[in-house]
C-alpha cells in the first residue's frame, strides 16, 4: 500500500511540508508505505511540450522520478501553500508533467496551508484539476494556517492543533480505508 504526498511550497521546511509529514507519520501507523516528494527539494522545469529548451538533467531526473513515484501509488496526497487563494504555480507545473495514467481512479487527498486564516479555496481548486485527471478526490481535506504550528529551535515546523491533529487522523482513515477497497485496484498485498 503506497502513498505519494507532493509538497507544491517555494519555500524550505514550509508548514506544507509539516503537514505532509504529520500525514506520513499516520499513514505509516496505518501501515502504508509513504513517500513525500517536495517540490523545493526536488525542483522540476517547466513543461516544455515541445522540448525546444534545454534543460538541466538533475531537475529533468526530478521530473522522471516524480512520474514514477506517482505510477507506483495506490493512492496520492497534494499539498499546497495558499498563494492568491488558490494553489501554487510550482505545484500545478508539478501536476502538469503527470497525466490520467497516475491519477485514474485513485483516491486523492488534498491538504492546504494558508499564512492568514484557514482557506478552503486552493482545495477546491485542486479538486477540479483531480476531477479532470479522474483522480478520486476523498471528501476529508485538511486545511491549516500559519498559527497552527509550532516551531523547534532548529526552524522545523510542527502541527500543534489537536483539532488538526484529529482531522489528520480521520484523512489518513478515509485515504487508507479507499486504498483497501478500491475496485481498481487489483494488487492482493492492498487487499490483505
Ligand atoms: C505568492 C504568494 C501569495 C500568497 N497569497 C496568500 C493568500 O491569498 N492568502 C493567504 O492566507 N496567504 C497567502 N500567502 C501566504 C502563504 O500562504 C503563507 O506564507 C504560508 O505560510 C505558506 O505556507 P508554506 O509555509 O507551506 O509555504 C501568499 C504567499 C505567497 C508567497
Amino acid at each position: 500500500m503506497k502513498v505519494l504526498i507532493i509538497v507544491g511550497s517555494a519555500k524550505q521546511f514550509s508548514h506544507t511540508h509539516a503537514l505532509a509529514q504529520f500525514v506520513r507519520g499516520n499513514l505509516e501507523e496505518e501501515g502504508a508505505e509513504v513517500t513525500v516528494f517536495d517540490l523545493y527539494e526536488k525542483p522540476i522545469p517547466f513543461l516544455d511540450v515541445s522540448g525546444q529548451h534545454l534543460n538541466d538533467e538533475r531537475i529533468k531526473l526530478n521530473a522522471s522520478e516524480l512520474r514514477e513515484s506517482a505510477d507506483e501509488a495506490d493512492a496520492i496526497i497534494i499539498g499546497t501553500p495558499n498563494y492568491h487563494g488558490s494553489y501554487s504555480g510550482i505545484l500545478k507545473n508539478g501536476l502538469d508533467h503527470l497525466t490520467m495514467d497516475q491519477f485514474k481512479m485513485k483516491p486523492v487527498g488534498l491538504i492546504c496551508n494558508s499564512g492568514g486564516m484557514r482557506s478552503t479555496e486552493p482545495l477546491s481548486h485542486l479538486r477540479i484539476i483531480m476531477r479532470n485527471l479522474l483522480g478520486i478526490a476523498v471528501p476529508v481535506q485538511i486545511s491549516t494556517q500559519d498559527a497552527d504550528f509550532g516551531k523547534t529551535e532548529d526552524g522545523t515546523y510542527y502541527v500543534d492543533v489537536d483539532d488538526i491533529k484529529l482531522r489528520v487522523k480521520l484523512f489518513s482513515e478515509q485515504i487508507v480505508k479507499l486504498i483497501k477497497n478500491n475496485p481498481w485496484i487489483e494488487s492482493e498485498e492492498v487487499h490483505s
